[in-house]
Order: structure tokens, then C-alpha cells, then sequence
């Protein structure tokens, strides 16, 4: 069985790369020389280059701060690229994973957001992958969007990271309280998007449609740092302190939801796909990250 990964080099792509998968599955994952999903013609080139089973789309435009002003270079790759990786995938007869964001809601729901509630993204970043989101809904009925939230890993750079570095450079900081979601391992993510993927290769009748998988439990970004910190400075009385602020003290080019919080029943339900609590999750990337 043949796989194709796109983004192979960012944090999701490369958990992918080390998922144990199981013996007959050869997955790929093409460089950008190879594979360049800005091209739709790229795109074309390398679905229709081999037999693939399935195709697991993890490539995006990452930086949401940035896509306020990159406005076509977000959309080109988070509206069209899987768009045109729907309709390729689609002519070939194969299913696409594709993960989404948190960044489609508004935040403004109470409780948390479950698959079919009102989209309302409120930055560039969120409306170019709502678009890709009906990109692939339109184009291939055997889609998986998996929507995700607050992705950490031992790489690239993300939230978890910047706290270590900080926390060495500093000795108080500021981090927003509220905002609320599920930190959630790339790690566990790629665990669950595999058994996604590999179960709608094997079998046609595998549930399509949208879901939602995060790690379990919630926090702030507050409370997020406090964790790390604690993590990070188990027998060192001498960790940061960490200082709540309101979003309105920490203003950002793009504006984020307030309620990041995904439900994540329907894919238990669908796949028996649970990932386990957040704080375990980080405690496993932060002891790789000191080791
Ligand atoms: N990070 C989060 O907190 C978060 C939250 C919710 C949802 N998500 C979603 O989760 C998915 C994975 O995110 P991530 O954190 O793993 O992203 P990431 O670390 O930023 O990696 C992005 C990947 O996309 C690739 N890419 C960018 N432009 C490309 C192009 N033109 N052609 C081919 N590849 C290209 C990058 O390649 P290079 O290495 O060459 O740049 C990299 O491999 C994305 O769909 C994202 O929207 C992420």
C-alpha cells in the first residue's frame, strides 16, 4: 500500500514520518522540489504518478499573523492546493485526509464546538482553510477533515518551545488567559490521522466527514505555560512566574477565537479514536525537549 503525505517537514508531517506504521504500508513524502502545492500542476503530476491508497494532507500556510498580509499565499495553499488535491484525488478514486483548525469558529459558543456548528472564522488564516475545508467537501466524498487545535511538538516552532526559550531569558511572563482550547501532541495527532487514513484505504465503507481530535482536557494559554514551566523546572525553585493577561494586553494582526474547545466524540464514536489528556502529552515532549 502506498501513502502520500504531503508536508513531511512540519510538526504533524514529521510525527508521520516516525508513526510506526504497519508492515506492507510505504508512505512518502515528497520535498518541495518534488511537490510544490502552490502548482496546481504539481499537485496533478504526483497523484496520477503511482496507485496511491490514501493521501494525508498536512501542508498548510502555518503563520497566522502573517496570512493577514500574505493574503493569496494563504489561500493558495489552504483553499486551492486542497481543492485541486480533492478533485486529483477524487478522478484517481482514492480518499484524502486533510486537518483543518479550530481557526474556523468564532469562539464566541459557550461550550465546545462540535463538527456541524456554524463556521465563522474570524482571520485570514481561518477563512482560507474554511475554504479549503469546502474545497475538499465538494470535490471528494471519501474526505476526512480533521479539524485539530494548539499543535505542539519537539519541532519547528510553536507555543510550547517559545515558553522554554523564554523562560531562560526571563524571569517573569505575560500570557493571555483568555483563550481557551486542548494542547494537542502532533505526536497523537499523527497516531490518529494514520488509523484514519489507513482504515478508509482498506475499506470503502469507512466513515467520510468531518471530525474533530484533539488531546482530552482544556486549559488557557495561561494555564498551558504554567504547566510547562512546572515541567520544565520540576526541581528548580527557581522557575518563572507566569502573569495572566487579557487578550485586549497581547494585540495581534490576526485575532483568534476565545473558545478553541473541539469536541471530539464523533471521531470516538466513528473510529474508537481517543487521545489522551494534554498534560501527559506535553510532559513528553518537554522531557524529549530537556533530554
Ligand atoms: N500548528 C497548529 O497549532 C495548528 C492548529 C490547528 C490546525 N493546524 C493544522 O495542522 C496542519 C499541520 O500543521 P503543522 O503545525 O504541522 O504545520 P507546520 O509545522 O507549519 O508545517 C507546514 C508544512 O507545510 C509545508 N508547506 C508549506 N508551503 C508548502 C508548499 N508550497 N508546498 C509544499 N509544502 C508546503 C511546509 O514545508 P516547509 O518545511 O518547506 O516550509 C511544512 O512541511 C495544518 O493543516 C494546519 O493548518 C495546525
Amino acid at each position: 500500500m502506498d501513502i502520500l503525505v504531503t508536508g513531511g517537514t512540519g510538526q504533524v508531517g514529521l510525527e508521520l514520518r516516525r508513526h510506526a506504521w504497519p508492515e506492507g504500508a510505504r508512505v512518502h513524502f515528497p520535498d518541495r522540489a518534488e511537490l510544490d502545492l502552490a502548482q496546481s500542476k504539481d499537485i496533478a503530476r504526483i497523484i496520477a504518478s503511482r496507485s496511491w491508497s490514501v493521501v494525508i494532507n498536512t501542508a498548510a500556510f502555518t503563520a497566522v499573523d502573517k496570512a493577514e498580509t500574505e493574503v493569496d499565499a494563504a489561500f493558495a495553499l489552504n483553499a486551492r492546493a486542497p481543492a485541486v488535491l480533492a478533485i486529483e484525488t477524487a478522478k484517481a478514486q482514492i480518499p484524502l485526509v486533510h486537518v483543518s483548525t479550530d481557526y474556523v469558529f468564532s469562539g464566541s459558543k459557550p461550550e465546545p464546538y462540535v463538527e456541524d456548528d456554524a463556521i465563522g472564522p474570524l482571520c485570514v488564516y481561518g477563512t482560507s482553510k474554511e475554504a479549503g475545508e469546502r474545497g475538499v467537501r465538494g470535490a471528494n466524498p471519501r474526505h476526512a477533515i480533521v479539524r485539530t487545535a494548539w499543535v505542539v511538538s519537539e519541532h519547528r516552532a510553536n507555543f510550547l518551545k517559545t515558553m522554554l526559550r523564554l523562560s531562560r531569558e526571563r524571569e517573569r511572563l505575560k500570557v493571555v488567559v483568555d483563550q481557551c482550547g486542548s494542547p494537542t501532541s502532533a505526536r497523537d495527532l499523527a497516531g490518529g490521522l494514520a488509523r484514519v487514513a489507513l482504515a478508509l484505504a482498506e475499506d470503502r465503507s469507512a466513515p467520510a466527514g468531518t471530525f474533530h481530535l484533539v488531546n482530552a482536557g482544556e486549559t488557557s494559554w495561561h494555564g498551558f505555560a504554567v504547566e510547562i514551566m512546572r515541567l520544565a523546572f520540576k526541581a528548580d525553585g527557581k522557575r518563572p512566574i507566569v502573569d495572566p493577561i487579557p487578550t485586549s494586553a497581547f494585540p495581534t494582526p490576526a485575532k483568534r477565537p476565545a473558545n478553541s474547545r473541539l469536541a471530539t466524540a464523533k471521531i470516538e464514536k466513528a473510529y474508537g479514536i481517543k487521545l489522551r489528556p494534554w498534560p501527559e502529552a506535553v510532559a513528553e515532549i518537554v522531557a524529549a525537549l530537556e533530554s
